[in-house]
């Protein structure tokens, strides 16, 4: 039996670990099993690169660097982690996936989706997410909510019109694949954000 495969994303500061926070209580207290991770990391090879990925120092890093990097990570966690733990039938919630380069390398930083889109046909084969949670919410809401950048992290760093090409970069992605994307409005109260994901699961069979 195969297992089912949910990602989470969003712009900085959208309350995406919170809400999945939310969601491993509701699991919990309902008694699903299931596998929690995140991107990039997850694994001690993936976590190492996270430290060099994110790490603000770098700042000669490369896009094509930085997108490569963030594919490995990815088909690290997907051998090692992911594709076992589906292949036994659970429930695999991932935090980001290669959304989020489509999104942040692809749009944001202007390496374009086909490039994105090739080097992780390379990395993970078309092996995609049955349903992705997009927590929607402008990066303007987002900091605004947050309180401010991050001015440790190189991503966060980036400016606004970098994260509104983001935001963009989703909302195209959400056209491209209705089927797969469950976008939810997270600009409310993190309760009813969190009724929005549940209900939303349910109604895919997830839940
Ligand atoms: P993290 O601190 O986990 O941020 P968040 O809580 O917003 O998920 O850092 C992950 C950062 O990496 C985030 O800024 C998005 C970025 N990212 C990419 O640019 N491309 C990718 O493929 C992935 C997985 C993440």
């Amino acid at each position: 039996m195969k297992g089912t495969f949910v990602t989470f994303e969003g712009c900085e500061g959208v309350g995406k670990s919170r809400q999945i926070k939310l969601l491993e209580d509701y699991l919990k207290n309902n008694n699903i099993k299931y596998y929690l991770t995140r991107e990039p990391g997850g694994t001690p090879v993936s976590e190492q690169i996270r430290n060099v990925i994110l790490d603000g120092k770098n700042v000669s890093m490369t896009d094509e660097c930085e997108a490569l990097l963030y594919a490995a990570a990815r088909v690290q966690l997907l051998k090692e982690v992911v594709a076992p733990k589906l292949a036994n039938g659970e429930l695999v919630l991932c935090d980001r996936y290669v959304d989020s380069s489509l999104a942040y390398q692809g749009y944001a930083r202007g390496l374009g989706v086909e490039f994105i889109e090739k080097i992780n046909d390379f990395a993970i084969k078309n092996f995609m997410p049955d349903y992705t949670i997009f927590l929607n919410l402008t990066p303007e809401e987002a900091f605004k909510r947050k309180g401010g950048v991050d001015k440790t992290d190189r991503v966060e760093l980036s400016g606004a019109e970098f994260h509104n090409k983001v935001y963009g970069g989703y909302l195209d992605l959400a056209k491209k694949y209705p089927e797969r994307f469950i976008v939810i409005d997270a600009s409310g109260e993190k309760e009813q954000t969190h009724a929005k994901v549940i209900s939303a699961l349910k109604e895919k069979g997830v839940l």
